[in-house]
């Protein structure tokens, strides 16, 4: 049994996420946290709200409420709404926890006490109206690389160059508007990335293992040369640079950079999570407690990248302390909206939340993983939706479900029949099913989850075809004990296929177990498919669930996309 530390990207604060970073980091990364649970391996699955920074001041002042009291109401939401998803967080944390107040000034102290923090004055944009300076998203004008005019100051969200808000051609403030403003001098913190280069660059290099995405990403911003990172701002709503133990003349109304404290609330999300259990962080995050035999899987978009393959191991290495890193950095594409992006700034797409009043999180969970933007962006469209839906849910694996235990109520008084001598249609059927299974634990095991998902609905597929050819409803008229037979075994792949659909649709995966009296289907099946299509026992009591999975139709599609867009 090994130990996994799984996490995805945090979403910010601002309100409900849309599908997009659902596809890209936190679906991914629950679909891999219950395999491997399920594989018998501990597991700690963490993630939380990103609550500092500019998006989280900005929504509460449009959301007209106090930025500390908005983030307290947005994290219950988004918490809901992973329930609703049944994302199986161990711990959904806040990086505005004391307990990342603390990791992110004791990061904050090593670093300076090694070397890596220098003060620097730094010319910031400052708005006399507002009567403050104006960093990040407070200001946005014309993006200097592509000439977008509603760039914003930390990056352009049109060509995804990341800015510094002077940089910005025809700068307004956002609070205000106003367009008189003027550039001031301000000290800053900065963690010197430009002598940490070589100890990034070298732990890149021994990450030989990583997707071509992450590593391409990562050297991409190691051969442009690390320049030093500005660590903290000046707002009210941060962690405080000033605390007890750390007095720096000019710093008391500073706060630390949202980017600086984000990556270390895995961390504080750890200790948060150990403080309400009682149990040890320390064994999944210091080298020298433990955490030397874990093995730490991050799942985030491809916008993330640079952050955690260099600005978080400059903080982490810079620290010169044992701290685990990243093992395996899983970084996704986009999931396009239509050919264009979903924008939680324009509504763009569909959100959480809305998804859910179409259909249930499982036709959500099975297409956003079965299609996720891993090799390539993809694009959501409501046909592939439908498809995947009427197709892979419904017609596959929900017709297989339901005409075997119908045909088994009907039939076999809804008892399990015995079993019986295999034919050589039960021997083919192992032969495929332990290739098919072979595939997709491995595909799993790899974080291909694209591939997995291909892999599950051949092996559905097998069911299908298996009954078409073993047709018991021919052969209850001449040999009941063979219809018997391969009823038998008909509700023994539909066990099996609850317990290998799991990781992606454990809602229904958990309706299909109960429908033939297994128990939670959280145990990974072995190689041996012999042994693993016997669960279900004779004269055992097997009902067919109400619907498994409603279809879509053509009426609903066209409503959805007038009222979504798209289609
Ligand atoms: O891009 C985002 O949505 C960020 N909130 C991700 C933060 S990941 C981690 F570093 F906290
Ligand atoms: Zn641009």
């Amino acid at each position: 049994m090994a130990r996994i530390l799984i996490t995805s990207a945090l979403p910010y604060i601002n309100g409900v996420k849309h599908l997009g970073n659902l596809a890209g980091s936190m679906l991914p990364a629950d679909a891999y946290a219950r395999f491997q649970r399920a594989r018998g391996h501990e597991v700690l699955y963490v993630c939380a709200t990103d609550e500092h920074g500019t998006p989280a001041e900005l929504a509460a002042a449009a959301a007209g409420q106090d930025v500390a009291a908005y983030c307290v109401e947005q994290h219950a939401a988004q918490k809901a709404i992973s329930d609703a998803y049944a994302l199986s967080f161990d711990w959904f944390g806040r990086s505005s926890s004391p307990q990342n107040c603390e990791l992110t000034q004791h990061f904050a102290h090593v670093l300076e006490q090694n070397g890596y923090i220098e003060e620097r004055t730094d010319r910031m944009v400052y708005s006399p109206d507002d009567g403050r300076f104006l960093p990040d998203r407070y200001v946005e004008g014309t993006c200097p690389v592509c000439a977008f005019t509603k760039a914003r100051g930390d990056q352009c969200d049109n060509c995804g160059s990341l800015l510094d808000p002077v940089e910005l051609i025809e700068p307004y403030s956002t609070i205000s508007g106003s367009r008189d403003l003027e550039v001031r001098d301000t000290n800053h913190l900065y963690v010197r990335q430009s002598a940490l280069a070589d100890d990034i660059r070298a732990w890149v290099d021994s990450k030989a293992d990583w997707p071509m995405l992450t590593r391409s990403i990562a050297y991409k911003h190691l051969d442009e040369g690390l320049i030093d990172r500005g660590i903290t701002r000046d707002l009210a709503w941060g962690v405080p640079v000033a605390h007890n133990g750390m007095a720096r003349p000019g710093f008391g109304h500073k706060v630390f950079y949202v980017w600086f404290d984000a990556p270390i609330e895995y961390i504080g999300a750890t200790r948060e999570w150990a403080d309400a259990t009682g149990a040890d962080w320390k064994r999944w995050w210091r080298l020298d407690e433990g955490a030397a035999d874990v093995r730490y899987v991050q799942f985030m978009g491809k916008d993330n990248v640079a952050f955690h393959s260099v600005n978080f191991p400059a903080t982490i290495l810079g620290s010169r302390e044992p701290w685990k890193t990243v093992d395996m950095l899983k970084s996704f594409n986009w999931l396009n909206w239509y050919g264009g992006k979903f924008s939680t700034s324009q509504g763009r797409g569909v959100f959480m939340d809305q998804a859910l009043e179409l259909l249930p999180s499982d036709a959500w969970r099975w297409y956003l993983l079965a299609n996720c933007p891993e090799g390539s962006d993809t694009a959501f469209t409501w046909e592939q939706f439908a498809t995947a839906v009427n197709k892979d849910l419904a017609d596959v694996l929900g017709n297989f479900v339901n005409r075997i235990l119908k045909f088994c109520e009907t039939r076999f008084d809804g008892v399990t029949p015995e079993g019986g001598e295999d034919s050589p249609l039960e021997a083919r059927l192992h032969a495929e099913l332990g290739a098919r299974m072979a595939e997709l634990t491995a595909s799993f095991e790899a974080i291909e989850i694209r591939k997995s998902a291909q892999a599950l609905r051949a092996i559905w597929v097998l069911g299908n075809e298996y009954l078409a050819e073993a047709a018991p409803w021919t052969a209850v008229k001449t040999d009941r004990a063979r219809a018997g037979a391969v009823v038998r075994t008909a509700l023994n792949l539909a066990a099996l296929f609850a317990r290998l659909s799991a990781p992606f649709i454990p809602t229904s995966a958990r309706i299909i177990a109960q429908a033939l009296g297994q128990g939670e289907p959280a145990v990974w099946p072995g190689d041996d498919v012999v042994a693993e299509l016997s669960h279900v026992r004779a004269g055992v009591a097997v009902r067919a669930p109400e619907v498994l999975f409603r279809k879509v139709d053509d009426a609903q599609l066209a409503e959805w996309a007038l009222r979504f867009g798209g289609g």
